[in-house]
């Protein structure tokens, strides 16, 4: 399973407020989520991020025609059943091949694309630099400890001054 994580973040890494507000993220972002989910055919998302983005009012993942997983280690979790529940990262890639997927996106959050880069089931990265700076917030991975070699790919610039980086993983470097 190709896995592409996708993010929208500050110039200095954020993805969000310390109080998981995005409002600081434009909506043209959205957008290009919306594409690259349906071009994949699937997303997963941490419980987090799915709960939160579930109350927000103009904005749901639930419009998007593509396979929707949330991943989280408690089987009792209310969500809608148009979404499939995933105990682990290998168990949201299992589902995902067994729903005909050879590719999905990784859409957060930074709990969970650590999970993943960590157990290295990362192939690419796809990062939308917002032309904003914030202090304090919550990083597109968590401080821990792992690192990766990537190589540049394509670089574009969209509407809002947003710009765009893709990035192949080369290699997972063995986490010391
Ligand atoms: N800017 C962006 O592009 C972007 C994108 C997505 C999200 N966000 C933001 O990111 C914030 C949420 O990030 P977050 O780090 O707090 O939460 P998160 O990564 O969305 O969700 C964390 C939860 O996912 C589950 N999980 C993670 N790793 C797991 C593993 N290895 N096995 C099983 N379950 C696992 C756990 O659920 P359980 O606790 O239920 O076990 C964990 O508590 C929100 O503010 C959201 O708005 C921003």
């Amino acid at each position: 399973m190709h896995v592409t994580l996708f993010m929208v973040q500050t110039i200095n890494g954020i993805i969000a407020r310390d109080d998981y507000e995005e409002d600081f993220i434009s909506e043209d972002n959205w957008t290009t989520l919306k594409k690259l989910v349906e071009e994949a055919g699937g997303f997963i998302i941490g419980r987090k991020t799915y709960e939160i983005v579930k109350k927000w009012k103009d904005l749901s993942f639930d419009n998007f025609k593509a396979i929707k997983i949330i991943v989280s280690k408690n089987k009792n979790i209310k969500y809608n059943k148009q979404y499939i529940l995933a105990g682990s990262p290998e168990e949201a890639l299992r589902v995902a091949k067994a729903s005909g997927l050879s590719k999905i996106l990784l859409i957060g959050g930074s709990t969970l694309n650590t999970s993943f880069i960590k157990k290295k089931l990362v192939d690419k990265i796809i990062i939308n630099i917002e032309p904003y700076v914030l202090g304090k917030g919550i990083r597109i991975f968590s401080e821990e400890n792992f690192e990766s070699k990537l190589k540049l790919l394509m670089m574009k610039k969209l509407k809002s001054g947003i710009i765009q980086l893709h990035y192949k993983i080369i290699r997972h470097n063995a986490c010391v």
